[in-house]
C-alpha cells in the first residue's frame, strides 16, 4: 500500500474502505495480489452490470484489437460505432418505441449530466434547472450545482448557480405530496424559484441512499414537466442498464423523457456515456459541444456485444428472479436484528439496508464484511445505508453466499458489542 500512500492524492477515496491491491477479477469475484478471493456486491458503482471481464466482451475486444481495430477517432465514423448504434436502435430503442437521438459525450457519467443540462438551458434559453433533495448526478460544476449532499459541495467552488433543489417523493414523509408543492412554487411566480429549462430525476436514488420514487410521483411529475413545458432529464447513469429489471428505470412507470442520460454499464465495463434527446432536441451546431474521448471505440465494441444481454427477455427475468432473493433473504435479515431498526429499500437487483438509527453501523457493517472477503459499499446522506449492487449476472450461490456473510457480519457485530457491554458491567 506504500505506494499510493506516498504518491496518490488524499483523495482516494474507496481504498481506504476497501484496503486490497487488487489484480484479477472474474464476474462476479475480485482476487487481491495475495490470491485472496472477494465476492463483490459493488459492481464499479453500477459499471459492471454484465459482471468483471465478461468473456463475451473480453473475447470481442481482443479480437477487435487483434485486427488493429481502430481504437481513438473522436467523433469521425467507425465500423464499431456504427455497430453500436444500429445494435442500439435495434434491441432497446425500437422494442420500446423510444425515439431518441443519440448524443456520444466524454466517457463518464458526470459529461452526460453536463450536456443535457447544457442543452437543456440553449434550447429553452432559461438558466434555472431544478433537482431533488438527495440526488446525485455528478462532481463537475454543472452536475454539483445539481447533486444534493454537502459533503460535495462547498459554498467557495460557486456551485449552486442555476439551480433548485426540491423535495423528492417521501422526503417530507409519507402525507406530503411533494408534487403539488413543487407545483405551487412553479405556479407562485412570487416562491423565488425561477422557470426551470429541466427538471433532472433519478427514478431510484443510489448514492442517495436507495430511494424508490413512487410510479405515481414518477408519472405525476412528468405530467408536471408538460404543463409548465419543461424539459424532463431522467438520469439513469446508475439505473438503467437493467439494474431496476428493466433496460431503462422508467419503464416501470411508462415515461417518454426528454432526454436521458447514460453511462456507466452502457460500456460493458468500458468508460462510455451518452445523452438521448428527442430529435426536436437536437438543436447543437456541428461541433458546438465536443471533447476528445467522445470516440472510444473500444467501449462500442464492449457495448455492443453487452446489448446483445437484451436481444430477448430472459436477462430481465433473471434479474427479476434474483431480485426476489435479494428482496426475501433481507427481509429476513432486518426481522432478524428487530434491535437495529433497518429499513429495508429497493428494487431490482439493487437494494439498501437503512441502518440510520444506529449512527457509524452501516459502515462496520462494510468493513465486516470486508474482512469475510465481500465488497459492499455504502450510499445515503450519512452513510447509513449499507447497499446491494452485485452484477446482473452474479450466479444464484455466490449472491446467496454474499448475502449470508452480511447477515454474519451484522450477528458478529451486535455479539462483539454485547461483549463489551456485559464487560463493562462486571
Ligand atoms: C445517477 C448518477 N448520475 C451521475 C453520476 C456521475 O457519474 P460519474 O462518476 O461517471 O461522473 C453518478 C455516479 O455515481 C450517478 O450515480
Amino acid at each position: 500500500m506504500r505506494i499510493f500512500e506516498q504518491l496518490e492524492s488524499e483523495v482516494r477515496g474507496y481504498v481506504r474502505a476497501f484496503p486490497a491491491v487488487f489484480d484479477v477479477a472474474r464476474g462476479s469475484h475480485l482476487y487481491d495480489e495475495h490470491d485472496n478471493r472477494y465476492i463483490d456486491f459493488f459492481a464499479g458503482a453500477g459499471t459492471l452490470n454484465y459482471g468483471h471481464n465478461n468473456p463475451a466482451i473480453s473475447q470481442a475486444l481482443i479480437a477487435y484489437l487483434q485486427r488493429d481495430g481502430i481504437v481513438h477517432a473522436l467523433d469521425k465514423a467507425t465500423v464499431a460505432k456504427k455497430n453500436f448504434l444500429q445494435k442500439f436502435q435495434d434491441t432497446i430503442l425500437a422494442r420500446r418505441n423510444l425515439n431518441y437521438k443519440v448524443q456520444f459525450t466524454g466517457p463518464t457519467g458526470t459529461n452526460a449530466v453536463e450536456t443535457a443540462l447544457k442543452l437543456a438551458r440553449m434550447v429553452k434559453k432559461r438558466s434555472n434547472v431544478i433537482a431533488f433533495t438527495n440526488g446525485y448526478h455528478g462532481l463537475t460544476m454543472g452536475s454539483l450545482a445539481v447533486t444534493g449532499n454537502d459533503f460535495y459541495r462547498d459554498e467557495s467552488y460557486g456551485a449552486r448557480n442555476n439551480a433548485d433543489s426540491v423535495p423528492y417523493d417521501g422526503y417530507l414523509g409519507p402525507d406530503t405530496d411533494t408534487i403539488a408543492y413543487l407545483r405551487k412554487f412553479l405556479a407562485d411566480g412570487s416562491s423565488g424559484i425561477d422557470l426551470p429549462a429541466a427538471i433532472i430525476v433519478e427514478t431510484v436514488q443510489g448514492e442517495g441512499g436507495i430511494n424508490v420514487a413512487s410510479i405515481e410521483w414518477l408519472q405525476q411529475l412528468e405530467a408536471l414537466c408538460r404543463e409548465f413545458d419543461i424539459l424532463l432529464i431522467i438520469d439513469d447513469i446508475q439505473m438503467g442498464n437493467g439494474r431496476t429489471g428493466t433496460f431503462f428505470s422508467f419503464e416501470r412507470a411508462g415515461l417518454k423523457p426528454d432526454m436521458v442520460t447514460l453511462s456507466k454499464s452502457i460500456g460493458g465495463g468500458l468508460p462510455m456515456a451518452i445523452l438521448l434527446m428527442r430529435p426536436e432536441l437536437d438543436q447543437w451546431r456541428p461541433g458546438e459541444h465536443t471533447g476528445t474521448f467522445r470516440g472510444n471505440n473500444l467501449a462500442f465494441v464492449a457495448a455492443t456485444e453487452a446489448l446483445g444481454y437484451w436481444d430477448n427477455d430472459d436477462f430481465a427475468t433473471g434479474v427479476q428472479y434474483k431480485g426476489e432473493i435479494m428482496r426475501e433473504e433481507l427481509e429476513r435479515i432486518v426481522a432478524k436484528y428487530p434491535q437495529l431498526a433497518i429499513e429495508l429499500r429497493g428494487i431490482g437487483m439493487v437494494w439498501g439496508l437503512d441502518m440510520g438509527q444506529r449512527p457509524g453501523f452501516a459502515a462496520e457493517v462494510s468493513a465486516e464484511a470486508f474482512a469475510n472477503k465481500l465488497v459492499i459499499e455504502l450510499a445515503g446522506a450519512e452513510d447509513n445505508v449499507v447497499k446491494f449492487l452485485p452484477a446482473l449476472t452474479i450466479e444464484e450461490e455466490v449472491l446467496r453466499e454474499g448475502l449470508a456473510i452480511v447477515d454474519a457480519a451484522i450477528g458478529n457485530l451486535l455479539a462483539r458489542s454485547e461483549e463489551a457491554r456485559r464487560g463493562v458491567v462486571a
